[in-house]
């Protein structure tokens, strides 16, 4: 059984589709959530699902140890970042190699790091006239949004198109894949 923890920092719709997928799952667990605000809806999300939550403040998650030894405790494999908005510190990175996946809501290179997330990237997209954005998801480094490409998927940009009615065809197709890809990551001979 592979354990894995969710990380978010606000609403949590991504995580809460992963908890969906996984629950009585043969081979994936959901064993932990991390939240970096206490009034994150994640974690009520987490509580409506049975998942234990854990809120840590920003010195505790760069500067102390209090982390890895929760994700220890809770025998965590692996960490998706589904929305969470803190650089990953080089502890975690290590000790988590190649086992900490992000997803961003646009086409990675372009439209990342910091201060790229939510309508500031639909927003930006739209001004520059793309014909069209979509979702990356990748590994974790040091920097932001920049580790190695996992998968991309598109959607197109229409000529009407408003922040608000791309962000909802993103966070569709972040719903439709994300869990999927977790699987097939996790479980890779499943077919
Ligand atoms: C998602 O769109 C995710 O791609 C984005 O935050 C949103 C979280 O939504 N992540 C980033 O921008 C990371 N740079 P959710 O809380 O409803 O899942």
């Amino acid at each position: 059984m592979k354990r894995i923890a969710l990380f978010a920092s606000g609403n949590g719709s991504n995580a809460e589709k992963i908890m969906l997928h996984f629950n009585k799952h043969k081979d994936i667990f959901v064993a932990l959530v991390v939240a970096s605000k206490p009034d994150a809806f994640v974690i009520i999300r987490a509580q409506n699902h049975s998942i234990p939550s854990l809120v840590l403040d920003k010195n505790e998650f760069t500067k102390t140890e209090k982390l890895l030894t929760e994700l220890h405790k809770h025998q965590i494999d692996f960490i998706v970042l589904a929305g969470f908005l803190w650089l990953i510190p080089q502890y975690l990175i290590r000790a988590f190699q190649k086992s900490i996946i992000n997803i961003h809501p646009a086409l990675l290179p372009k439209y990342g790091g910091k201060g790229m997330y939510g309508m500031n990237i639909h927003r930006s997209v739209i001004n520059a006239k793309e014909m069209e954005s979509g979702i990356t998801i990748h590994y974790v480094n040091e920097e932001y949004d920049d580790g190695e490409i996992i998968i991309q998927k598109t959607c197109a940009i229409d000529t009407n198109e408003t922040p608000d009615t791309l962000a909802k065809k993103i966070q569709s197709l972040e719903h439709e894949h994300f869990p999927i890809v977790i699987e097939s990551l996790l479980v890779p001979n499943k077919s």
